[in-house]
């Protein structure tokens, strides 16, 4: 049965899923039915990842009892930090990250992927751990002592803290929250396919985790909210942007931030993120970054409207962060504290009826050549 070759495997469904869905004509994404608008505006982080995970919102009781096993499974073990220790200090956060998680693995066995507490526990410590492994690798390439999180700060106010030691403004907090919600999960992305072909070799879970990793860091993929910011910063005046997007289009440069696979209209993501820059600079001040990228985006609609290349979740996100006062390469670190959450999720419903990933190819190659003996080449 051969069927044509889809780079990109462009529109062709890899797996039958209930975690979310995505109406790239209508621009709306909804997880488990819920449309991300309202998880933004009604929701948690920590609330959001139990409904990707077990397909349903919590009572009070099961959201109490899953933040505390979150909070419960935030520490690193020394031997993880030692770990991170022995890494090069310019080297990427991602890479710490995925060789961390990498590593978690290896003090958390979970290669019985039928046992499915065991599972609740991995997916629990993946969850909590990530936000400190992030803040951890961030004070260590400094030279500074890392943070141990504080049990009665929430999800995202103990990421900011666990960062800089000191208490977020309360704003911060929350739309960094809803950050976390709008990345938590995305259907059948790069970084989600990537953990589902390890997952179906009935890896453990963190392996897993660290298959995503790999894959969300490419500038394709997550790594390219940390270009935008830097392309912003080398346009660096909203009176600029016109031409910059006028010459990179021209040369055949794509512009980062902006295009995606599955959406036809804005990305409903980048609609919120922008709103959340909006209410950030209300009580921050404004900032030079979001006063270019709206000219970049009035300039990009007028020429890449027809093609349909509208701002991805990746164009806004980075201008907020940095408004926070966070690296530019920890931008995609943040991304994976809450991707993982969808990650998690497919691995779990996945492993309900798995089938090792194992597609076919083209072969384009050639049959029967000689071998030619090293001399007679
Ligand atoms: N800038 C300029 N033109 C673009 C862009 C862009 N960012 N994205 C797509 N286009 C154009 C392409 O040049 C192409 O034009 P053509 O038909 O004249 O050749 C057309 O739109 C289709 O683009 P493809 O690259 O073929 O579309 P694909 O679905 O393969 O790409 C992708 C999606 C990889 C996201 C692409 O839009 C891109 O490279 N964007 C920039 C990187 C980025 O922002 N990535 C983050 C995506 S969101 C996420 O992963 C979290």
């Amino acid at each position: 049965m051969p069927h044509d070759f889809m780079p990109g495997l462009a529109g062709i469904p890899a797996a039958k899923s209930a975690v979310s869905d995505v109406d790239g004509e209508r621009g709306v994404l909804e997880y488990r039915g819920i449309r991300v608008e309202e998880l933004c505006q009604r929701s948690s982080y920590l609330e959001t990842a139990y409904l990707l995970l077990f397909g349903h919102l919590p009572t009070q009781q099961a959201l109490t009892a899953w933040e505390q096993d979150i909070v419960r499974h935030r520490r690193l073990k020394y031997s993880i930090i030692d770990l991170m220790k022995c890494l090069p200090e310019q080297g990427h956060p991602m890479d710490a990250l995925q060789a961390a998680v990498a590593a978690l693995g290896m003090f958390y066995p979970g290669r019985n992927v039928k046992d499915l507490e065991n599972n609740y526990w991995s997916a629990v410590r993946l969850i909590a751990k990530l936000p400190t492994i992030v803040a951890a690798w961030a004070r260590l390439r400094r030279g500074d002592e890392a943070i141990p999180p504080r049990d009665e700060l929430g999800f995202s106010e103990n990421f900011f803290y666990m960062l800089t030691e000191t208490a977020p403004h309360p704003l911060w907090v929350d739309i960094f929250d809803d950050c976390l919600i709008l990345h938590a999960e995305h259907t059948m992305n790069a970084s989600t396919f990537t953990g589902l072909v390890t997952a179906s070799t009935l890896a453990d879970p963190y392996t897993v985790v660290a298959s995503s990793l790999g894959a969300l860091k490419g500038p394709l993929h997550g790594g390219a909210n940390e270009e935008v910011v830097e392309m912003l910063r080398r346009i660096g005046t909203a009176d600029r942007a016109a031409a910059y997007v006028e010459e990179q289009l021209r040369n055949k440069r794509k512009l980062m931030g902006f295009g995606h696979r599955v959406y036809r209209v804005k990305d409903p993501r980048a609609t919120i993120l922008q709103s959340l820059s909006e209410r950030l600079f209300k009580t921050c001040g404004s900032s030079q970054l979001f006063d270019v990228a709206l000219h970049v985006e009035r300039k990009a609609a007028e020429l890449l409207g027809e093609k349909k290349v509208y701002p991805n979740v990746d164009f806004y996100s980075g201008i907020i962060y940095d408004k926070m006062g966070i690296d530019v390469d920890l931008f995609t670190p943040i991304f994976a504290i809450a991707r993982v959450a969808g990650w998690l999720a497919h691995w779990l419903e996945q492993l309900t009826e798995n089938k090792l990933f194992r597609p076919d190819q083209i072969y384009a190659g050639e049959h029967n050549r000689p071998y030619v003996p090293i001399d007679q080449r």
